[in-house]
């Protein structure tokens, strides 16, 4: 085969055939095809798109480039979920326990972030002495122990993806829907799980800010989800402002854990409840959605989600007595108020921008090296909807001084837009998109 002729076959807008597709990905992995000839593959393919075949043959491929992690020795069918990044998402937080307590084995490897907050492994990472690293068989035997394990990634898992995404970012072909659903597909697939929901956020913080984008990347991983046998739904969610209020390590596991005690901001218990509701019914343990959020509502009533927090925390050696006493996680020295110069009502905020305060304070990392500080970060007291007074606080800051909470403030108020007019907040549950589903 030359590589030549995959180039010219897409480019003209013809689809690649099996043994085509996997030519091409092994032959990247391992070398023999140089950086130059994929690039112009993946500029083909950004503009000629790919069939639902080709696009799980790649899933597939990826997959079968590196490790795959082998789940078997945990009972029951293991429910992945995946969101494609928000601001203030704690969700990962709430929904280990959360379904665990119903009885679903969460077996999770998470990554570290790059962003605006730290990733999963990061935020837990705020109790004092929790240990990610854990090995395969000490994870397997935690699921079948305790109903959930956190760890980071070891293996090397979908290599060829790497490669192809670091790729992707330098030649302008990121945002192409098959590279991007095969992209995380195939992370999902490789880490082990027998049946995936993704969270895919739309709006002014999403990765896929038009709701039409959103929609067909769900449809493309559901469909790929399909085909190869694992069975996968996708919850549209709204990403126009962050998640509850808390967007840093520290502050958003304080607020899992309000939420673990059914006492946490609305919208992030309903997410929860949401896509638990849909990891409770792919896991074979609910009959119908009703019966499954009933089920999950129920371990938020009576304390046993937050006792396989408790157990988590406890079985992976974190400081277990955060969780009751949440003021032995990091905190920061300031605590700075944000208070509105004018009054008016809260018609949107952006929350990306959010983000990127809280990046500043330092929450984030810029880099794979950049250091994270768990404490930082930015609590929202007002949301889109609510009224505000002059002088009402907008926002807390946490900063590590008065000088660098300042240097944010001015940044913060840019980001809240006050209007006159009385509005409604976002829907935050779009759609549920699942196989077999018409195109609407
Ligand atoms: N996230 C991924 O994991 N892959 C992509 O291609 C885009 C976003
Ligand atoms: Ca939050």
């Amino acid at each position: 085969m030359e590589v030549v002729e995959l180039i010219r076959k897409k480019r003209d807008g013809q689809a690649l055939t099996s043994e085509e597709i996997r030519f091409l990905i092994q032959g990247y992995a391992h070398e023999r095809i140089p950086d130059y000839q994929m690039s112009a593959w993946a500029m083909a393919v950004r503009l000629q798109g790919m069939d639902t075949r080709e696009t799980a043959d790649l899933t597939l491929e990826m997959v079968r480039s590196g490790e795959e992690v082998d789940l078997s020795a945990i009972k029951g069918i293991k429910v992945d979920k995946h969101s494609t990044g928000g601001v203030g998402d704690t969700t990962t937080l709430v929904l280990g326990p959360l379904v665990a307590a119903a009885g679903v084995p969460v077996a999770k490897l998470s990554g570290r972030g790059l962003g605006h907050t730290g990733g999963t492994i990061d935020k837990l990472e705020s109790f004092s002495g929790f240990d990610t690293a854990l090995s395969t068989a000490g994870f397997v035997q935690q699921v079948n122990e305790w109903g959930l394990a956190v760890m980071g990634q070891t293996a090397d898992l979908t290599p060829a993806d790497k490669k192809l995404y670091a790729l992707r970012d330098v030649t302008a072909t990121v945002d192409s829907i098959p590279l991007i659903a095969s992209s995380i597909m195939s992370k999902k697939i490789a880490a082990g799980a027998d049946a995936i929901v993704l969270d895919v956020k739309t709006g002014s913080g999403a990765f896929m800010k038009e709701e039409k984008q959103a929609r067909e990347l769900a449809r493309s991983m559901v469909e790929i989800g399909q085909r190869i046998g694992r069975q996968t739904v996708a919850v549209i969610s709204d990403m126009n402002q962050p998640l509850g209020y808390a967007v840093g390590n520290a502050l958003e596991v304080k607020e899992a854990i309000e939420t673990l005690k059914g006492k946490g901001p609305r919208d992030l218990t309903e997410l929860c409840l949401t896509l638990g509701g849909q990891m409770v019914t792919l896991a074979g343990m609910a009959g119908s959605r009703e019966e499954a959020e009933a089920k999950l509502k129920a371990t938020l009533d009576d304390g046993s989600a937050l006792e396989r927090f408790r157990q988590l925390v406890k079985a992976q050696g974190g400081d277990v007595r955060a969780v009751d006493e949440p003021d032995r996680l990091p905190q920061s020295p300031v605590q700075f108020p944000v208070h509105s110069p004018i009054q008016g009502i809260v018609t949107s905020l952006d929350a990306e921008a959010i983000g990127l305060c809280a990046m500043q304070l330092g929450a984030g990392r810029k880099t794979k090296e950049s250091p994270i500080d768990y404490s930082v970060g930015v609590v929202l007291q007002k949301k889109i909807g609510d009224v505000v007074q002059k002088g009402d606080t907008l926002a807390v800051l946490h900063a590590n001084s008065r000088a660098e909470a300042e240097a944010v403030q001015e940044r913060f108020l840019s980001t809240v837009t006050l209007g006159e007019q009385r509005v409604t907040p976002p829907p935050l549950i779009r759609e549920l998109v699942t196989a077999g589903q018409e195109e609407s």
